[in-house]
């Protein structure tokens, strides 16, 4: 895979999926940065454990929100172990309080998509950037974008319309970052996790675990953080060659619908 280890960058890396997604990538070999908004004892846990995987970790904090913020992110990010070749999306947020369609505010719709669309469109763009300044060697590892969405980019739910909305923006945002950064040679992914066991999904746990026992999922369990860490990986080492812009349903066929 070239001369050198390949570098990540994850953001939201701190717990739950995109803990998963590290560990994964360092199993793949990856040096990873992880970025979060919060800094705290799982942090500390999801480093040493990285290391203790035998690979170089570094943390960098900071909201994707902060637009002001990305440049000293993406330079921290790049300037840790001298590049960036694979940038995860994966910080997100949930409504936190589900309700109707029809009660959406304004407020809570703005502060959906500042973190899960906006913050993660410009902080690609800003990667993105640097990325293309970049000349790699031929050698050098490869590159590629892989974005967290969720199956609502498809799915609809009627109870989380601002979440379903922002991921949805996820889908075009990856397409759009394909077809710019092909002639680099950077591939862009898109991830579609169905329902995945994490600190999200922990206040909905009876509820889910009442539909997966119903059989909403064709593969009746939990999907996992290494779930989708593998995925992740697979496509971060470009096991597939010859794909860009495609989207992937980590969900045990829960996007499958049946007639
Ligand atoms: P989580 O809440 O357990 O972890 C999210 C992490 O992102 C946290 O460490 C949090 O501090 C960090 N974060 C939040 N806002 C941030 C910001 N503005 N800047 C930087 N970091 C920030 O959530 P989980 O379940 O691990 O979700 C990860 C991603 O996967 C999210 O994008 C979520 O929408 C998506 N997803 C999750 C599913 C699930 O079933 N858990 C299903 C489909 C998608």
């Amino acid at each position: 895979m070239g001369q050198r280890a390949p570098i990540a960058l994850i953001t939201g890396g701190r717990r739950g999926i995109g803990r998963g997604i590290a560990y994964a990538l360092a199993d793949a070999g990856f040096d990873l940065v992880v970025n979060d908004l919060i800094d705290d004892a799982a942090t500390r846990e999801t480093l040493e454990a990285l290391r203790a995987k035998g690979r170089r970790a570094a943390f960098v904090q900071g909201s994707i929100a902060d637009l002001a913020a990305h440049a000293r992110l993406a330079d921290a990010a790049f300037g840790a172990f001298g590049a960036v070749d694979c940038l995860v999306n994966n910080a997100g947020i949930q409504v936190k309080v589900r309700g109707d369609l029809l009660d959406v505010k304004p407020e809570t719709f703005d502060e959906i998509l500042a973190v899960n669309l906006r913050g993660t469109f410009f902080l690609t763009q800003a990667v993105a950037k640097r990325m293309l300044a970049e000349h790699p060697a031929p050698e050098a590892p490869p590159r590629s974008i892989v974005t967290i969405s969720s199956v609502n980019a498809r799915i609809v739910s009627l109870n989380r319309a601002e979440y379903c909305i922002a991921k949805t923006g996820l889908t075009m945002m990856n397409q759009l970052f394909a077809m710019r950064l092909a002639a680099a040679d950077i591939a862009c992914f898109e991830i579609r996790p169905g329902i995945i066991r994490s600190d999200m999904t922990a206040p909905v746990k009876e509820r889910y675990d009442r539909a997966i026992a119903d059989g909403i999922t064709p593969i009746r369990r939990w999907g996992e953080p290494h779930d989708v860490g593998r995925t992740v990986a697979a496509l971060a080492q470009r096991l597939l060659p010859f794909n860009t812009g495609d989207a992937f349903h980590v969900d045990g066929g829960l996007h499958i619908k049946a007639f």
